[in-house]
C-alpha cells in the first residue's frame, strides 16, 4: 500500500504483515496485522515510530517517496520499544547519520539494550512539546499502555493522537486505512482480543491513561495497528473504557475439555439449560482445538464463565490449566462462574476448578457437578440446573 495522507502533512507509511503466523510468538494472526508509522512534513521532518525490522524495505521506500527535495528526516519519535515498532531504528538511524532520536528516559534505557543506540537519542518530559514548524508535537507519559516506556503523542494543530497500542487491534488493512473506508465490525473483534490477550492485563493503567487525556481535544486516532479512526474515535475511546473497566455483557462462555465425548456431554447439558434461560450470547469452545486468545477475548467480553474439565494424571487438564493461569494473570476477577469435571480412577479436575472459581469477586454458581467416568441422567439434570442458574446470574448481576 502506498502512503496516504491523513491530514495536511501527516502520512500513514506503515505496513501489512500477511507472513508472520503467531504475533509474538504466540497469538494467530489469521488476518493478518499492519504496522501503521507516520511521518510529518513541516519546517522538520519527523517520523513517528517505525515497522517490524523485515519490513524496513518497504517503509523505507514510503519515506524516500515522501522526502521533499533536499530534506532529510529530523526526528523519528519513538512512541514504544516492542520490537514490531522499534525493529528499524537501528537501519534508520543508518539511513539518516543526523537524525535525532526522541523518547524518554525509558526509551533511551531499552534504545541502548536493544540496539546498542546512544547518540543522538533526546529524553523529553511528561507534556513537554517539541515545535517542528507549523505544527507542535505534545508527549504524554502513559506507563505500561503497553509497555514501561509507552507514552503518545499528540499534534496540538490537527488535534491528531500518535497512541502506540492503544486502541489498536489485529487484521491487515485490506485497501482503506480510516474506520469510515473499514468494516468495522470486521475489525471490532480482532480489536478485543488484541486488547484483551495483550494490553489487558494493565487495563488501570490505560485508566490513568484515560485520566491523563481528559483535557486533549482528540479528533484522529493513529494507533500503531489497525484502521486510523478519524470519523468516530469515540467509538473506540468507547470501548477501550469500557474494556479497560472490565464491563461485561450479558452472555456466556461455555470452555470444556474431553478426551472422549463425557465431559462434553455435561456442556451440552448445560448450554441447553442456558438457553432454557433465555441466554442469547453463548460462546462454545473446545480448550483442545480453541486457539487460548479466542477464549480470552470471549471471556473478557461476558459476564458467565463455565468450565467444565476432565481429569489427566490426577490434575486439571493441561490445556485447561493453561487458561486458568492465562485467565489469573490477566486479572479478570469478577465473573460468574461455575464448574463441572469427570474422572475415572482418580479426581483432580473439578478441585482445582473448584480452587480457582472462588477466588472469584462473584458468589460461584452451582450446582457443582462431578461425574464418574460417564454423566448419568442425574449428573445432566444437574449440568442443566447449572445452565438455568447462569442463565440468572448474567441476568441480574449482583457482582
Ligand atoms: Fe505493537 Fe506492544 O507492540
Amino acid at each position: 500500500m502506498k502512503p496516504t495522507g491523513i491530514v495536511e502533512g501527516i502520512y500513514w507509511i506503515g505496513v501489512n504483515d500477511f507472513e508472520t503466523t503467531l504475533f509474538e510468538a504466540l497469538w494467530p494472526l489469521p488476518k493478518g496485522v499492519s504496522y501503521n508509522a507516520y511521518m510529518l512534513i513541516d519546517e522538520k521532518i519527523v517520523l513517528v515510530d517505525t515497522v517490524k525490522g523485515p519490513y524496513f524495505p518497504a517503509y523505507l521506500d514510503k519515506i524516500k517517496s515522501l522526502l521533499p527535495a533536499g530534506k532529510k528526516v529530523d526526528y523519528l519519535i519513538v512512541n514504544h520499544m516492542e520490537p514490531d515498532h522499534s525493529g528499524s531504528i537501528k537501519v534508520l538511524r543508518e539511513a539518516f547519520p543526523d537524525m535525532k532520536i526522541v523518547g524518554n528516559q525509558k526509551t533511551a534505557g531499552m534504545l541502548e539494550a536493544f540496539y546498542g543506540l546512544k547518540d543522538g537519542v533526546v529524553s523529553i518530559k511528561d507534556g513537554e512539546i517539541l515545535d517542528i514548524g507549523a505544527k507542535k508535537l505534545e508527549f504524554h507519559m502513559t506507563p505500561m499502555v503497553h509497555w514501561p516506556e509507552t507514552m503518545m503523542t499528540f499534534e496540538k494543530t490537527t488535534n491528531t493522537l500518535f497512541a502506540g497500542d492503544a486502541f489498536g487491534g489485529f487484521g491487515a488493512l485490506n485497501g482503506g486505512i480510516f474506520d469510515d473506508e473499514v468494516d468495522v465490525d470486521y475489525y471490532e473483534d480482532e480489536v478485543l482480543r488484541y486488547f484483551s490477550n495483550i494490553v489487558g492485563r494493565y487495563s488501570s493503567m490505560v485508566q490513568k491513561a484515560f485520566d491523563k487525556l481528559k483535557g486533549v481535544d482528540i479528533k484522529i486516532i493513529c494507533a500503531t495497528h489497525g484502521p486510523i479512526w478519524r470519523s468516530n474515535p469515540a467509538h473506540i475511546i468507547e470501548l477501550y473504557d469500557r474494556w479497560s473497566k472490565q464491563e461485561t455483557e450479558e452472555g456466556v462462555v461455555l470452555v470444556y475439555g474431553s478426551m472422549y465425548g463425557n465431559t462434553q456431554k455435561m456442556m451440552e447439558a448445560v448450554a441447553t439449560g442456558l438457553v432454557q434461560g433465555g441466554v442469547e450470547k453463548i460462546r462454545v469452545h473446545n480448550i483442545s482445538t480453541s486457539h487460548l486468545s479466542f477464549i480470552i477475548r470471549d471471556i473478557w467480553r461476558f459476564r458467565g464463565l463455565v468450565m467444565g474439565s476432565c481429569t489427566y494424571n490426577m490434575e486439571l487438564f493441561p490445556p485447561m490449566k493453561q487458561l486458568v493461569s492465562a485467565i489469573e494473570n490477566r486479572k479478570i476477577v469478577d465473573r460468574n462462574i461455575g464448574v463441572f469435571g469427570s474422572y475415572t480412577w482418580s479426581g483432580g479436575a473439578l478441585k482445582e476448578l473448584q480452587e480457582f472459581a472462588s477466588k472469584s469477586k462473584c458468589a460461584q454458581v452451582l450446582p457443582v457437578i462431578e461425574a464418574k467416568s460417564s454423566p448419568t441422567d442425574e449428573d445432566i439434570e444437574k449440568c442443566i440446573e447449572l445452565g438455568l442458574n447462569m442463565a440468572k446470574a448474567v441476568k441480574s448481576p449482583t457482582c
